[in-house]
């Protein structure tokens, strides 16, 4: 605890020192890491930090509310919130090859942050919630862990490309650090606890080519799935969970009638550092409420299953 906020006075001091009435722009992605990022940021210079969202359309049920809330209404930051999500479906139309659809949104988020960036002047700063751990590993992502088979799309190439100059207050910090240094920051439990989740979003749960009816499907499944998951006790538990939209339909039977629906997939995972990982044993009772919760109030499916594969030879994410 003392310790803790040692470290917060001597980091804001560092902050301010190099700062100095200089302007900084925090990305913020909802994740853990960019968010405690900011929230020490906004600590230490306030309305000096503007912070920028990209809402890609592509995030999870009540993400987005739950960012402009936190920073917004509660740490009174100088929020930019870019409402981006159509530019990202009507990009993504047609695609259905998952590094084309990661090459994609990564191209598109580029354009709109800087889009936005340009927006805020005499900016000199980045800041980025870079770990200890993303700076051994070199090339890790900013806001989850590197998995090197996957092409993975984050702001590490925009500092150089605008000509700002780089702040990571976070660079000498492990998980559980950030963890704790965001629970004395004031961040709501859930953002703190929040498992990692992929830069490109439910584009790589929702297979093959995405739609805004698709996204709407997954979503629903998803949440359905965290809910129960956290009503359980379980969340925490657990490294990741998530659903995934299935592109295959099966026959199913509901009153008199025959349904012919697609199946969602979920996906639960117990990992140190996410490049090995095992499926979470779940408790059968919580599967089967899950699968029926699902199977009854989302529209479009008639089929859950779960995924019993570890890392190697299957990787978390299905695309
Ligand atoms: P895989 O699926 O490779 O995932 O076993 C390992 C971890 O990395 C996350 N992941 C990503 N994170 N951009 C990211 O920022 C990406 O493109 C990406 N792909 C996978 C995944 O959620 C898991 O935590």
């Amino acid at each position: 605890q003392w310790k803790m906020q040692a470290f917060i006075d001597n980091t804001i001091a560092d902050i301010r020192a190099k700062v100095g009435n200089k302007r900084v722009i925090c990305g913020l992605s909802g994740g853990v890491d960019s968010s405690v990022c900011a929230a020490l940021l906004v600590k230490a210079i306030g309305a000096q930090v503007a912070c920028i969202y990209v809402d890609n359309g592509l995030m999870r049920e009540g993400e987005t509310e739950l960012v402009k809330h936190t920073f917004r209404d509660w740490f009174k930051a100088d929020l930019h919130a870019v409402d981006a999500g159509e530019l990202f479906l009507s990009a993504l139309a047609g695609v259905t090859d998952p590094q084309e659809k990661r090459k994609i949104i990564g191209k598109v988020f580029i354009d709109v942050f800087k889009q936005e960036a340009k927006s805020i002047p005499d900016a000199h700063f980045l800041a980025q919630g870079t770990l200890y751990p993303d700076v051994i590993e070199s090339g890790g992502s900013v806001d989850g862990p590197a998995a090197t088979i996957k092409l993975h799309h984050n702001v590490g190439g925009l500092p150089a490309e605008l000509g700002f100059e780089l702040i990571e207050p976070l660079r000498d910090l492990f998980k559980d650090e950030v963890r704790r240094l965001g629970i004395e920051l004031g961040l709501p439990e859930d953002v703190v606890w929040r498992h990692p989740f992929p830069g490109p979003g439910l584009a790589v749960r929702c297979l093959g080519e995405v739609s805004e009816p698709k996204l709407a499907t997954l979503r629903k499944a998803d949440t359905i799935f965290l809910e129960e998951l956290r009503k359980a006790g379980w969340y925490r538990k657990t490294s990741q969970a998530f659903a995934v939209l299935l592109p295959v339909q099966s026959v199913g039977v509901m009153g008199d009638g025959r349904t012919y629906e697609n199946t969602i997939c979920l996906r639960c995972v117990q990992t140190d550092d996410f490049m090995t990982a095992d499926w979470s044993r779940l408790p059968e009772d919580l599967l089967a409420r899950v699968a029926t919760a699902i199977i009854n109030r989302v529209k479009g499916i008639n089929r859950v299953v779960y995924d019993i594969s570890s890392k190697p030879p299957a990787t978390i994410e299905w695309e």
